[in-house]
């Protein structure tokens, strides 16, 4: 595989390194995409399982989907892309990774201070009065445990469609994307707003923009170089190639 000398140059000089990840980085982890052919999108309708309309429908529904994606992740591991990114904190000088996943497997990897722009599935709170549902899950278990306080049925923390994302996290994440030398977009559709505008604004405010990504996306005919490369296999290369010359 061949990662362009421009790209390398170009992170050797940079100071500020912003990285937005989607559900490809977790590909190589066993864990489905959204939209690829064989994504969890093609499979089901995320009107129904990704938003409070379709919970309040059909709750159990979607509150065993859930589960049943709480224990795929639970045995999954990190990858080699998730290792490179988690070693990239320590090359920059100022580094943030932005990270629409919800499966936790950066900071399993060692990176710290993970913008998580969705959410996550391990944390839960009340449907109702939004309270962190703090008593341990049993992710086999199919019953929806209730809220303490008010007996709301509770949900798993992740920002459904038509939800505000967290403040604070879109507020880093833009801030990064604006400040950055380097962006770099790896593993993600560039489909789902507001992330995905985070390139777009990263590039119009100066940024050499970096896509890694086996397919094109939105995001490949403004980017400055696009490696079609899996991460878990462009990452760790571009990582060594780094240290190499940083003389790490
Ligand atoms: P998508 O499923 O939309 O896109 C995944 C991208 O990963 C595609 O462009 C693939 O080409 C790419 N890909 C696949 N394998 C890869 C690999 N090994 N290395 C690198 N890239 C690879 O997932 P996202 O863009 O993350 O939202 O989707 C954004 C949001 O849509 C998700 O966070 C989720 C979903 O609905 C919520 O749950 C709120």
């Amino acid at each position: 595989m061949n990662i362009p000398n421009e790209l390398i140059d170009t992170l050797l000089k940079a100071e500020k390194v912003a990285v937005l990840t989607g559900a490809g980085i977790s590909a190589e982890s066993g864990i489905a995409t959204f939209r690829d052919p064989d994504g969890l999108w093609a499979k089901f309708n995320p009107a129904e399982l990704a938003s409070m309309d379709g919970f309040l429908k059909n709750p159990e529904r979607v509150w065993q989907w859930y589960q049943y994606r709480r224990q795929v992740i639970d045995k999954a591991k990190p990858n080699p892309g998730h290792t490179a990114l988690a070693a990239m904190q320590y090359i920059f000088k100022d580094f943030t990774l932005i990270t629409q996943n919800v499966d936790r497997l950066h900071q399993s990897a060692g990176s710290t201070d993970v913008v998580e722009l969705h959410g996550n599935i391990i944390d839960n709170h009340c449907s109702r009065c939004q309270k962190p549902f703090e008593e341990e899950i049993n992710i086999e278990a199919e019953e929806i445990p209730r809220c303490t306080y008010c007996g709301g049925m509770i949900r798993p923390s992740v920002v459904w469609f038509g939800e505000m994302l967290p403040e604070d996290a879109i507020f880093k994440a833009e801030d990064a994307a604006l400040e950055c030398d380097v962006f770099l977009t790896v593993g993600t559709s560039a489909e789902v707003y507001p992330a995905a505008m985070l390139p777009v604004a990263a590039k119009r405010a100066g940024a050499f923009l970096v896509e890694i990504n086996p397919d094109f996306t939105h995001v490949s005919g403004i980017a400055n170089v696009c490696v079609h490369e899996a991460s878990g296999v462009a990452l760790p290369q571009i990582v060594r190639l780094l240290k190499e010359q940083k003389n790490l």
